[in-house]
């Protein structure tokens, strides 16, 4: 079978890094890059962050590529406290034998999906939108020539996680996001509705804690950081699993239900930054968008447990 080529834009971050590893683990996808962008924490510790799950995962094949450090107009907003303050939990971070690849990564996206066929190459965004608004507009035929864009970001039925009407990653940056939405790039959604339903439960923590490997030790290491900071923050016994289901949706397209719909972000209102709306009042055969409504949490968890037996 064909391989799905794809590049992964990530903030990592606790589930960034669980998204990593799904997709260093997965033969069947061609990763050509990991660029990353400031969003849970700074931008310099979000690139070393994907470069130590990088090592940790034997693929030092694949090139990372540091990007925009802070939103397209705003001032940053971080999310620490969820993911600790080197932005992988607990664990204690090194500086990972290669460095960052040369050029940023907004450019880095453009060169590697105009030079390949159109429709060919997948994006996963799992932070702000920045690095792909820029490459947006560093390159105007980007949005027709790229691929499937599979997104975490945005609420609808669950409210936000951020304020009452946003979820963080459109919220971070939502002059970016607005303007990826209306750029006619075809985006498939995985907003809070859907990601809430990915939970880590005790048990499919210890099914990862169970595997050899020091990508899985990682893994079940961070699992257990955000099982800790979900309970005392919001309350809840089995914290969700967010990134993981951009790549998770492009290696089994089943395990999520999606709607065809048209997403627009607000950007004028500060009570209502970031707010995703969502029109399913749209033509199903045109739509550019589509927000997943359902995920098969047990089969997003079981896809890592499986990448995480293949890794070191
Ligand atoms: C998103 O925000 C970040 O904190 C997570 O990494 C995820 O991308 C969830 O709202
Ligand atoms: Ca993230």
């Amino acid at each position: 079978m064909k391989k799905q080529s794809l590049i992964i834009d990530c903030d990592p971050g606790v589930d960034d890094a669980l998204g990593l590893f799904l997709a260093f683990g997965s033969p069947g996808l061609d990763l050509l890059a990991v660029t990353t962008v400031g969003g849970n924490v700074p931008g310099v510790i979000t690139a070393r962050n994907a470069r130590i799950m990088r090592q940790l995962a034997g693929r030092e094949d694949v090139p990372v590529f540091a990007g925009a450090d802070r939103p397209l107009v705003r001032e940053p907003v971080g999310a620490g406290e969820f993911h600790g303050e080197g932005g992988i939990g607990d664990m204690i971070p090194f500086e990972p034998r290669l460095g960052n690849a040369e050029g940023s990564a907004a450019q880095a996206i453009v060169d590697l999906v105009m030079a390949r066929p159109a429709g060919s190459v997948a994006l996963a965004v799992m932070g702000p939108m920045t690095n792909l608004a820029l490459a947006m507009r560093l390159e105007p035929k980007l949005a027709a020539h790229l691929g499937p864009v599979s997104v975490m970001g945005g609420a609808r039925s669950e409210g936000g996680n951020i304020t009452a009407s946003a979820e963080f990653n459109i919220y971070a940056d939502p002059d970016a996001a607005a303007e990826v939405f209306a750029s006619g790039c075809e985006m498939v959604v995985f907003g809070l509705d859907a990601t809430h339903q990915v939970r880590a439960t005790e048990a499919r923590i210890a099914a990862i804690e169970a595997l050899d490997g020091e990508s899985a030790r990682a893994a079940g290491g961070l699992l257990r950081f955000s099982q800790r900071v979900e309970r005392e923050i919001v309350g809840w016994d089995a914290g969700p699993l967010h990134d993981p289901c951009t790549v998770a949706w492009l290696l089994k397209p089943a395990l999520f239900e999606l709607k065809p719909c048209r997403i627009a972000v607000e950007t004028v209102s500060d009570l209502t930054r970031g707010h995703t709306a969502v029109e399913f009042r749209v033509d199903a055969a045109t739509a550019r968008h589509r927000w997943a409504v359902t995920a098969d949490g047990q089969g997003v968890f079981d896809r890592i447990t499986e990448s995480l037996e293949r890794l070191p």
